[in-house]
Parts: C-alpha cells; sequence; structure tokens
C-alpha cells in the first residue's frame, strides 16, 4: 500500500504576479493583520520551498512550520530582531538534514536557496514575510533548537516570519552599475 501522506499532492494556488516582479518588488515585512494564513497559501509556500534547486541534488531541508502562538512568542523573545514573529501567522524553520547533505556549504546554501524560495512565495500569494538569520552557535539558536525539539543531525538555517501585511515599503532597489562586472574584475 502507497503512503498516501507522501504522494497525495496538496491543492496549490497561482499567482497573478510574475516572477521577475516578485524578485524586483519583494520587501521584508514585519508588521502583520493578524489575518491567519490559509492551508492552500501554506502549502504553496512550503511547495515553493521545496521546489528549491539542491547543490547535489539531496534535497537536505525540512520545514517547520510554527502556528503555535506561545511558540511563536518564545521565539519572538529569544531576538531582538525576531520581534515580529509575536504577531505573525505563521513561521517557518528552514533547517537541514545533516545526515544527507555533510558538507555544511552545500547544507547552507540549499536551506537558502529554499529560503528565498518560500519568500518569493509569500509575495507572490501578497502576503509579507521577513528572513530572519539563525547564527550557528547563538542563544537563538540554542532556543530554536531548544523550542523545535530538533535532533542533533538537523541544523536551523533560517526562520521566516509570515502574515497578511500590514504595511507596504516601496522598492528601493535600483540599477547599480559599480556592481556589475564584464570578463574580469576591473572591467566594467
Ligand atoms: C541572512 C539574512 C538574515 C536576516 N536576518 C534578519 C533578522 O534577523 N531580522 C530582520 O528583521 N530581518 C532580517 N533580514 C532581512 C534584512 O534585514 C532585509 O532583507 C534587508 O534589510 C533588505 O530589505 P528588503 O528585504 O526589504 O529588501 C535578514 C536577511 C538575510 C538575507
Amino acid at each position: 500500500m502507497t503512503d498516501q501522506r507522501t504522494h497525495q499532492e496538496p491543492r496549490l494556488a497561482t499567482s497573478n504576479v510574475d516572477v521577475l516582479s516578485a524578485i524586483r518588488k519583494r520587501r521584508s515585512i514585519r508588521r502583520y493583520s493578524g489575518e491567519p494564513v490559509s492551508k492552500e497559501q501554506l502549502d504553496t509556500i512550503l511547495h515553493a520551498g521545496l521546489c528549491a534547486p539542491t547543490a547535489r541534488n539531496l534535497r537536505p531541508f525540512h520545514f517547520i512550520v510554527i502556528q503555535d502562538r506561545d511558540r511563536l512568542e518564545k521565539l519572538a523573545q529569544g531576538k531582538v530582531h525576531a520581534r515580529m514573529l509575536a504577531g505573525a501567522a505563521c513561521g517557518i524553520a528552514i533547517c537541514g538534514d545533516k545526515t544527507v547533505e555533510e558538507r555544511m556549504e552545500h547544507l547552507y546554501a540549499d536551506c537558502f536557496a529554499a529560503t528565498q524560495n518560500i519568500l518569493l512565495a509569500v509575495h507572490g500569494l501578497e502576503l509579507g514575510g521577513v528572513w530572519l538569520g539563525v547564527t550557528k552557535d547563538s542563544e537563538w539558536y540554542r532556543l530554536i533548537r531548544e523550542t523545535l525539539e530538533l535532533p542533533e543531525h538537523i541544523e536551523p538555517a533560517a526562520v521566516v516570519s509570515i502574515g497578511h501585511p500590514a504595511e507596504q515599503r516601496p522598492t528601493p532597489h535600483t540599477w547599480e552599475e559599480s556592481k556589475i562586472h564584464y570578463e574580469t574584475w576591473s572591467a566594467q
């Protein structure tokens, strides 16, 4: 008998936002209305994470969805720059399995590619989100490990805070000629 939990695709949303607009217009959103995120939205966001490229196609990422208010509050209190989690509809911890990908530079790259996919999906669904960095061995790192009951081989790489936006931020991203190089470093 096949395992339906593994193989049954959830209902996924589509977006009217084209991929280049999403890349250009996405901003970190830290204020939320309190409205919940639907199951279809959440599955769509998680699926975007699962679609990310991985260095050796080992797909070492795992996503922990945090919706419990006490747990969100605990994580929010653990780091000044993560306070918005207290008002978020949910958080997603992006973690890597060190037994699947042993090269840490690959593990982090894979998790970060998934994190950016998640942020773009959040934007595409007209929700708001922000990437929260997890510094290895920091107090917040330890709090995340404890709060999410992570086994030793699971490495937390990032947390994304998600909700319905209660702020609008214009895009500041402009063309920066000085950061573009052709062929060699010194040529412009
Ligand atoms: C690795 C990384 C870690 C970040 N950590 C935090 C964080 O802890 N708290 C926070 O509010 N924003 C965090 N951010 C979001 C940045 O502050 C934000 O992307 C940056 O200011 C540019 O703004 P924008 O995302 O609106 O373009 C992080 C972003 C990255 C890529």
